[in-house]
């Protein structure tokens, strides 16, 4: 049965037009500098085991949704971490403590941000504190004990593991590495990001002259999708239309785009994408969002599952891809867009379009994955 055919159902929950959008390219490079990007590539290439993720074809797809092509950025292949959150949250340890071994690093994370800054501090031989809500399996806590982190469990959300961190940190005197930005914490978020961009800069050669016409990118409090925004700014020649995806249930960014300010958001059901499941843009991802995105996009966790499947199995390419739950919602959206012949014909979504898409994850979380899988 044709891809087509399984898929013509798929629709996006809700779809949003910026009105302030107008991508400067020195806006955003005041906001995350060319050269904070060019260090962290310089750098994180010089990294042992070191190689760019594919970039893949998703032939079949583009074919049956009549589009010239769709790249899709495999981080499930990155460093054997299996998510593009390897390059930030290290990266970050490694500059912040200077090689300085006797600095004990914290952070609060939904998996793969903590699982990055475990990998890093073991890497320069630092002690480290992962802080994890409720929420986060206990598969995802195995992975970072393994990089000798010690492991905090705190009752409630995201939001009571980072206070917690917080609190936990002035005592002990730890140096925090977090990837959310407030008021007087901004560099290391920005470090973050300006390890994210290294993607870009791989794209920028991966797909050799083509020029990316449209580009879905993933957020959960905006630090990735701003950090390829920068990179689209430093590292392509055009700009492509800019589409945010978020979980219907949690949609921060759209929600603040709608408005032109931060708005908190309430999650009344948190999204299987639990990396994505964010109350709050972060305040530096923002200064780079407001006026770069054209359109915000939300997706249902219904086609979760069916997508990684899909992916596992050659129906969207010619290899087989493992896909993560966060891997999913640019292809869902996409889908949803393209079966929506006005808004199709509004973003130009057509046979000239080359389409970037980010699979973030691989199965970081292999007992969901498996779940998700079966
Ligand atoms: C695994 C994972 N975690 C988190 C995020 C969200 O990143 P950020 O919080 O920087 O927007 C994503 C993708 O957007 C992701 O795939």
């Amino acid at each position: 049965m044709s891809v087509k055919s399984e898929v013509s159902n798929w629709k996006f929950s809700t779809f949003l037009e910026n009105n302030n959008n107008k991508f400067n390219k020195n806006d955003i490079l005041n906001v995350l500098a060319k050269q904070d990007m060019d260090e962290a590539y310089q750098i994180i290439s010089k990294w042992n085991n070191y190689s760019p993720t594919p970039l893949i074809s998703l032939n079949k797809l583009s074919k049956e949704l009549n589009i010239k092509k769709i790249f899709y950025k495999d981080e499930s292949k990155r460093f054997h971490l299996k998510s593009f959150k390897a390059l930030g949250g290290a990266y970050a340890v490694e500059k912040v403590t200077k090689g300085n071994k006797e600095i004990t690093v914290s952070t609060a994370t939904a998996g793969n941000h903590g699982r990055s800054v475990a990998w890093g501090s073991k890497k320069l031989g630092l002690k480290c504190k992962i802080f994890i809500s409720e929420y986060v399996s206990e598969f995802r806590a195995k992975v970072i004990r393994s990089f000798g982190a010690d492991v905090i469990r705190v009752k409630g959300n995201y939001d009571n593991s980072l206070k917690e961190c917080i609190k936990q940190s002035k005592q002990n005197n730890w140096q925090i590495v977090q990837d959310v930005a407030w008021q007087d914490y901004k560099l290391v978020p920005k470090l973050t990001m300006a390890g994210y961009s290294v993607m870009m800069k791989e794209i920028s050669e991966q797909i050799n002259n083509q020029q990316i016409s449209h580009v879905i990118l993933q957020a959960g409090v905006g630090g990735m999708a701003a950090a390829m925004v920068a990179g689209i700014a430093r590292y392509l020649d055009n700009v492509p239309k800019i589409i945010v995806v978020e979980p219907e249930s949690a949609a921060c960014v759209l929600e603040s785009i709608k408005t032109g300010k931060i708005e908190k958001i309430s999650i009344k059901k948190e999204s299987l994408m639990g990396g994505m499941s964010c109350d709050e843009v972060s305040l530096v991802p923002w200064e780079i969002l407001k006026n770069s995105v054209s359109h915000c996009v939300t997706v249902s966790d219904d086609y979760i599952a069916k997508t990684v499947k899909r992916l596992a199995s050659c129906e969207f390419s010619e290899e087989k891809i493992i896909g993560g739950e966060c891997s999913t919602p640019g292809i869902i959206s996409l889908i949803g867009l393209c079966n929506d012949f006005k808004i199709r014909k509004k973003i130009n979504l057509n046979e000239e379009s080359n389409v970037l898409l980010f699979g973030c994850e691989g199965d970081a979380d292999e007992e969901l994955y498996q779940k998700l899988l079966n």
